[in-house]
């Protein structure tokens, strides 16, 4: 890839992009440039990444190749709105602002420009987070290779049509919030048996660890790997009794169905 890659927002995402373009040779650092109202974040990529970095999203924005919109859902209208006039027709947006539909961008930059909308999550911010992404009206298979070819430098990148983008949301965006949950459940417990706080936090980060790395490279589903951790009788098995008899499975469902109404209903604001 090539040309002028410019970020609105200098903010976490936008360091976990940076950074993993750069670490893999993706993007020439003098054709990378971002913008932020806070000057402390520019002052930051421009010390750290040695990248261009202004105050002035306007300014930024004339001669971009691709603009990565990275700044808070809620500030991106104002966002749109300042750079219109100086906007390049010939400008591929990636959006990343959760929940933020590739209609209302296009209207908000006048028309018919090539929109690609994503939804990162965090884990992104450690190289191993995953991005669902979906066209635009405008966007072409060349747009959405060119936005996956960027976010792929944060981790693993699925394509899905943009009435799925909610479900993602509910999944994979909230996702790790899931896993953090159990978590603290599990040190909490690891305290109740008397465990130091040093040695429940290895067990407990560990564990999740490896058991992901497990399913990903055996590629079983999870019901056959929880199998065979669980003999008839044995301590696994009285846990999952327990995990059955209080419902968990289905509050879990009934969650992620909770946070895929909201997503909808924020995307509606
Ligand atoms: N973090 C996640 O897990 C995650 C996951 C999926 C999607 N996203 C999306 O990614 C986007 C960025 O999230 P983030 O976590 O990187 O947010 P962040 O760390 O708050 O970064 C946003 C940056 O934009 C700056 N900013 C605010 N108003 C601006 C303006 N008018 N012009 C230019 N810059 C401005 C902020 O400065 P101030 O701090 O001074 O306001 C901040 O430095 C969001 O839209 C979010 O929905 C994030």
């Amino acid at each position: 890839m090539n040309g002028n890659l410019v970020f609105l927002g200098a903010g976490n995402m936008a360091e976990a992009l940076v950074s993993g373009l750069l670490a893999c040779n993706r993007w020439p650092r003098e054709r990378l440039m971002v913008a932020d109202i806070a000057t402390e974040r520019c002052d930051h990529f421009a010390r750290k990444y040695g990248v261009h970095a202004m105050a002035d999203n306007a300014a930024a924005v004339v001669g971009a190749d691709v603009v990565v919109l990275a700044v808070k859902p809620q500030v991106l209208p104002e966002v749109l709105a300042g750079v219109r006039a100086k906007f390049p027709p010939h400008a591929l947006v990636v959006s990343i602002a959760a929940g933020v539909t590739t209609t209302k961008i296009e209207n908000a930059l006048g028309g018919a420009v090539r929109v690609v909308r994503s939804m990162p999550n965090t884990p992104a911010l450690v190289g191993c987070g995953i991005a669902a992404l979906c066209p635009g009206l405008h966007a072409t298979p060349r747009d959405l290779e060119r936005a996956e070819d960027l976010l792929s430098a944060t981790g693993e990148v699925v394509r899905v049509e943009e009435t799925q983008m909610d479900a993602v949301t509910a999944i994979s965006g909230s996702g790790p919030a899931y896993v953090f949950y159990l978590m603290e459940a599990m040190l909490e417990a690891a305290r109740q048996l008397g465990l130091s706080t040093v040695v429940a936090r290895k067990l407990v980060y560990t564990t999740v660890k490896g058991s992901a790395e497990l399913i990903l490279k055996h590629d079983l589903p999870p019901e056959e790997l929880r199998r065979r951790v669980t003999s008839q009788g044995g301590t696994t098995a009285a846990a999952i009794e327990v995990k059955d008899r209080r419902q968990v499975k289905q509050a879990v469902i009934e969650a992620v169905l909770a946070a895929h109404r909201r997503a909808g209903e924020l995307s509606r604001l």
